[in-house]
């Protein structure tokens, strides 16, 4: 039984400011990996840059980080920062310009890596520049992650690079929260608490790395309602939001996702259902096949929710993400896919049979 987790992580308001020094010790040069406009309306790109600009370190912005980062954007972003000079990176957003800082911070520091050939194992560990995560959504987790998942649209393929990429530092702090849409916070808490039903719901759960998604399960029970209520969400719940996605993120950085994210990435990349809802829809029917195997943790994951069954589970996730519906040929398709995909199938706390695959697509996706 192992705990691993090197990030330093503060969460707090105001803790790009209170934790200058620290980011400023990272490195002498920054690129900063951002989306289109998210981080320069929720203030957080004017946190960074105000503290870079105080400590005299250049920079500079790359904000050209889609939804599902692919590698032609990784390719377009390693050759900026190679160019800039830069020796660190910083990520600001959601998953996509986290887990793309992780990359671009791989390639700069192994510039003879073809961003296309990021999927494939490498003969041995690579080096990464030092990475600073700021995020400004609450599900993605990356900022505590040694993961990233990255898209090769060339060969269809949404997925983890086997590399271990933890930042060196993330700032986490729940007003970033304030301008984003409400559907933007329900599905990336969604994402959040998938994080952290897959986490108990798995093969690697042990009485250290349960710590976090149970305490993460109670704190995410008490956003519930606010989650299902219509209007916004109370802003003194962005911290708590936060926190509970960055201890979701604590939560798989031990044991990775199973089959719910599995299943979620053909669903992005042949449908493109955003990240937090593809992962969502198979939540409870993955919780119900599991009720097989492991009774007593399915029982108290509901009960930490404030849920009575399975049926209010599905309910809940219903009334925040709704329902979604494809073909019968392509439900067919990623099913099929599934079955051979061992490096999940393999987490499933039980023996999970080709039938039950089925079981889960049919519950979770409903046909046109
Ligand atoms: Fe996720």
């Amino acid at each position: 039984m192992r705990f691993f987790v090197p990030t330093d992580i503060y969460v707090e308001k105001n803790c790009v400011k209170n934790h200058a020094q620290n980011m400023l010790s990272v490195g002498t040069r920054a690129l900063i990996m951002t989306g289109k406009y998210s981080a320069a309306t929720n203030g957080s790109l004017d946190d960074v840059t105000d503290v870079l600009n105080t400590g005299r370190v250049p920079f500079l912005v790359f904000n050209e980080v889609e939804e599902n980062p692919s590698t032609d954007t990784l390719r377009k972003a390693a050759r900026s920062a190679m160019d800039f000079k830069a020796d660190f990176v910083i990520g600001i957003g959601g998953g996509s310009a986290i887990d793309a800082a992780k990359a671009v911070a791989l390639l700069l520091a192994n510039p003879y890596v073809d961003p296309d050939d990021l999927h494939k194992a490498p003969n041995r560990p690579l080096e990464h520049a030092p990475i600073i995560a700021v995020p400004t959504t609450c599900g993605t987790g990356s900022e505590a992650t040694p993961v990233a998942i990255i898209t090769n649209h060339k060969i269809h393929l949404k997925k983890s690079i086997p590399h271990i990429i933890f930042p060196v530092l993330a700032l986490v702090d729940g007003k970033y929260l304030a301008t984003a849409k409400k559907q933007l916070i329900v599905n990336t808490a969604v994402d959040a608490l998938s994080h952290m039903v897959e986490s108990i719901l798995n093969v690697k759960s042990n009485t250290f790395n349960r710590m976090f998604p149970e305490y993460g399960l109670k704190l995410w029970g008490e956003c519930k309602d606010a989650l299902l209520a219509n209007g916004n969400v109370d802003a003194s719940l962005y911290e708590k939001l936060m926190l509970t996605s960055t201890i979701a993120g604590m939560s798989i950085a031990h044991t990775s996702t199973t089959l719910p994210h599995g299943m979620s990435y053909d669903l992005t990349l042949h449908a493109g259902v955003p990240h937090g809802p593809a992962v969502g829809y198979f939540l409870a029917a993955y919780t119900e096949i599991c009720a097989k195997f492991v009774p007593d943790d399915v029982k108290k994951i509901l009960s930490l929710l404030g849920l009575k069954d399975i049926g209010e589970f599905t309910t809940m996730l219903q009334n925040l993400i709704g329902t979604y519906s494809v073909t019968r040929e392509m439900r067919d398709q990623f099913a099929a896919a599934m079955k051979e995909n061992r490096s999940k199938l393999d987490l499933v706390p039980g023996k999970i049979t080709p039938e039950d695959v089925d079981s889960i697509y049919e519950k979770s996706l409903t046909l046109v």
